[in-house]
Order: C-alpha cells, then sequence, then structure tokens
C-alpha cells in the first residue's frame, strides 16, 4: 500500500514537471484588417500559440512522406506564396500529381477546400495529401507514430492539446498553423482600403479600372477582399477538360470543367497558372481572357472577347503585380524553425 502511493507521488511529481516552463498555452490573437471579416475557426481547434507552433513545425517536417524527403512546405514554399513553381506538383519517388499546387494564404475564410470544392474543412484537407500516392504516400497512423519518436513534439502536443501526437492533434494542428497564414498587405490593400493614394502607379491605376469594369468583369468573380468568389466556375480553358473539376464532386455533366475561383492575392509569386499550371505567365493569362476562352457548354457567360488593346492587357497585368504582399512572404512567422 505504501509503496503503491509512493510511486503514484513519484509519478504525479514527474507529470508535474513533464511540461517545461516555456510550453504554458496562450490564446493566439489571429491579426486580420478591418476589410476581412470575422474568421470562423471552429471550436474545437482554437486557436493557440503552442497548437499554431506545432503545426509549424508539423508543417515543414519530411516524416509525412513515405521517403522522408516531402513536407507539406516541399509544395507550398512560403517565398513563392506557399506554391511550388511547378505546373503540377512532384510527390514522393518524383511521382508527378495532377493540379497545380493552390496559394494558402486567408484559408481561415474559405468556405471549401480542393479545387472542387470537396473537402469541407481544413483539419480534413490534411489527410488528401498525406495518403496520396502521388503526394506523400503515407498513413496517418505511420505519420503519428513516425511523429511520437519525437520529445519535443510530444510535449508540445500535449501541452497544446492534452494528449500525445495523434491524428486529431495531427489534423488540427496543421489546421492552426494554416489559418494564421493571412495576407493583406499589398499596395492595392494600402490604396483601396488604408487610402494611401500613392501606392499604385499610373499603369495600376488604369488596370484596376479595367479589372473591375463591367468589361472585362474580372472583378465579378474575383472580387474584393480576398480577390475570390469562393465560386466555381467553367472559363473555358480547354473544349474538353482532362480533369473534371466540380464534377467529380456533383456528378453532374453541368459542373465539368468547373474549378474554385482562385484568389489572386500574390498572383505574381505563383506562376505557372491554372488548375494543370498550363499558362506560365500573367501575360499569357490576360491575352487568354482576352480572346474570350474556348467553346464549352458549362463556360461561364462572362468570358467573353474584350477586345483589349496590347497597352491594356499591360495595365491588367501591372494592377495583378500590385497585389503581392511582401510582407507575407517574408514573415518569419510563417517560415520553418532550424531546430
Ligand atoms: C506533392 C505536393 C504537395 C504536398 C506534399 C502537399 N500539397 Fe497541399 N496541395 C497540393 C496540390 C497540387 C493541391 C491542389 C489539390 C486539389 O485541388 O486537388 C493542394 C491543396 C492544398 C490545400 C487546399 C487549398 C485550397 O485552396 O483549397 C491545402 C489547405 C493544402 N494543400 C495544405 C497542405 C498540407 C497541410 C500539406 C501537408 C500535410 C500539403 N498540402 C502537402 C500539393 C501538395
Ligand atoms: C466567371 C468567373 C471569372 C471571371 C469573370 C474571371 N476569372 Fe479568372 N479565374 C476564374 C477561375 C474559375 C479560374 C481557375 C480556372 C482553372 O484553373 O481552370 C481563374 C483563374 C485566373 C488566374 C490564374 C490563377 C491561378 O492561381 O492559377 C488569373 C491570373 C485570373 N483568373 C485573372 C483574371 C482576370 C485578369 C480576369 C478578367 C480579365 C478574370 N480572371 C476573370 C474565374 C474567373
Amino acid at each position: 500500500m505504501m509503496r503503491t502511493l509512493f510511486a503514484a507521488i513519484i509519478f504525479l511529481a514527474v507529470a508535474g514537471c513533464s511540461t517545461p516552463p516555456e510550453l504554458q498555452d496562450r490564446p493566439y490573437r489571429l491579426k486580420h484588417p478591418s476589410w476581412f471579416p470575422e474568421p470562423v475557426i471552429p471550436a474545437d481547434n482554437s486557436l493557440t500559440q503552442l497548437r499554431v507552433e506545432l503545426g509549424r513545425r508539423l508543417f515543414y517536417n519530411k516524416a509525412f512522406s513515405s521517403d522522408y524527403r516531402i513536407s507539406c512546405g516541399t509544395c507550398h514554399v512560403p517565398s513563392a506564396a506557399f506554391t511550388d513553381g511547378q505546373p503540377v506538383s512532384t510527390g514522393v519517388h518524383g511521382r508527378p500529381g495532377k493540379r497545380n499546387a493552390p496559394t494558402l494564404a486567408n484559408l481561415a475564410w474559405m468556405p471549401h477546400f480542393m479545387m472542387e470544392g470537396g473537402v469541407p474543412t481544413l483539419e480534413l484537407q490534411t489527410l488528401a495529401p498525406v495518403s496520396d500516392s502521388n503526394e506523400m504516400n503515407l498513413d496517418i497512423l505511420q505519420v503519428s507514430r513516425r511523429l511520437s519518436e519525437d520529445d519535443y513534439l510530444t510535449s508540445l502536443s500535449r501541452a497544446a492539446y492534452g494528449r500525445a501526437i495523434d491524428p486529431y492533434v495531427i489534423t488540427r494542428a496543421l489546421a492552426a498553423f494554416q489559418r494564421t497564414l493571412v495576407s493583406y498587405d499589398s499596395a492595392y490593400d494600402r490604396y483601396e482600403f488604408l487610402g494611401q493614394k500613392d501606392q499604385l502607379n499610373e499603369a495600376q491605376l488604369r488596370g484596376r479600372a479595367l479589372f473591375f469594369s463591367p468589361r472585362t468583369k474580372c472583378g465579378g468573380c474575383h472580387g474584393d477582399p480576398f480577390m475570390t468568389d469562393f465560386e466555381f466556375h467553367n472559363i473555358g480553358l480547354y473544349t474538353t477538360y482532362a480533369d473534371p473539376g466540380r464534377e467529380r464532386v456533383t456528378y453532374d455533366p453541368a459542373d465539368a470543367g468547373k474549378f474554385k475561383t482562385p484568389s489572386l492575392r500574390n498572383i505574381a509569386l505563383t506562376a505557372p497558372y491554372m488548375h494543370d499550371g498550363s499558362m506560365g505567365t500573367l501575360q499569357e493569362v490576360v491575352a487568354f481572357y482576352n480572346r474570350g476562352g474556348q467553346d464549352h457548354p458549362n463556360k461561364d457567360f462572362r468570358i467573353q472577347p474584350l477586345g483589349l488593346s496590347p497597352a491594356e492587357e499591360a495595365d491588367l497585368v501591372s494592377f495583378l503585380e500590385s497585389l503581392t504582399d511582401w510582407n507575407f512572404v517574408q514573415n518569419i512567422n510563417h517560415l520553418p524553425l532550424e531546430d
């Protein structure tokens, strides 16, 4: 009896000390500008300092892939606004993926994930690349086992979520970190929302007027403040699409070739463009819209020949370049830690 009690006291003392003082958790205040609405954060994954920190370490951890060579950050590189510069991403063993890696800015406001919108929450989204045989190619339980061998990650997990590393913790911590990737400080934002009129040059001002005009209708789908309507549209990229897009989740042929409108924030940093990375430059994209796209029964009515002059095309490109947020891509809180 005495011995059991003694053992219990020792155990409690050790357990009590197992959280180093630097691992005391505190709420994390998500900074966002007045021109963004309040984000909806799931009640079971409120943001805290340690959840975000754990998520950051997991995001850059290569134990996520079967060959230990690929982390989330391999395809979502901070300096490229969390894209990878390739037409379609390369996964484990150099296997080519099917789509272009999208930017990860402002995910806290995104209502559905993936280009066809088939994944309802950021927590669930994590499971897709991990198990995809062309991406990370690993079972999430195997990832948990690998990560559990790391004592520091384990103590972070206990301090942040009150439990050892498991799929529950992995999906939530990655989501927590990704919700902190907020981008709102482009020259365009400063001009439009902070009234700093010197932020855009003449060409960018002309491009802005064109972008939001009834003539081009760009702003109809890529509107403020996220530069996307989060809806699904077919823009007439092909007469026959190799990738079914939205049809993949609805099985409705009327959705063939529809993709979630990508945000144009940081667009100058995220080439190549479109779901399949088929366009290398913004000039090419604008020339495509100017031609009005290809015939497709599902093509949105707004995609029509625009009759833009070469100078007007160049102005639109200049405006798109004003959407870069340098503080976002250089934010040290988003970068991997060397430990
Ligand atoms: C091999 C490259 C690759 C790796 C590794 C990878 N991703 Fe992705 N990611 C992509 C591609 C490509 C897409 C677009 C997929 C689609 O829409 O079908 C994507 C989509 C996403 C999205 C959805 C964004 C949106 O706009 O809907 C999120 C969030 C995301 N990835 C986070 C992660 C996380 C977290 C990890 C690590 C667990 C990860 N990715 C690993 C290439 C990758
Ligand atoms: C009907 C809605 C709609 C309109 C109008 C529209 N877009 Fe898009 N835009 C989209 C969708 C959807 C995609 C993704 C298409 C795909 O990947 O197949 C896209 C893709 C893009 C991309 C590439 C984004 C990336 O990350 O790959 C750029 C740049 C772009 N649009 C700029 C413009 C400009 C400039 C205009 C006006 C000339 C415009 N868009 C008008 C819906 C629209």
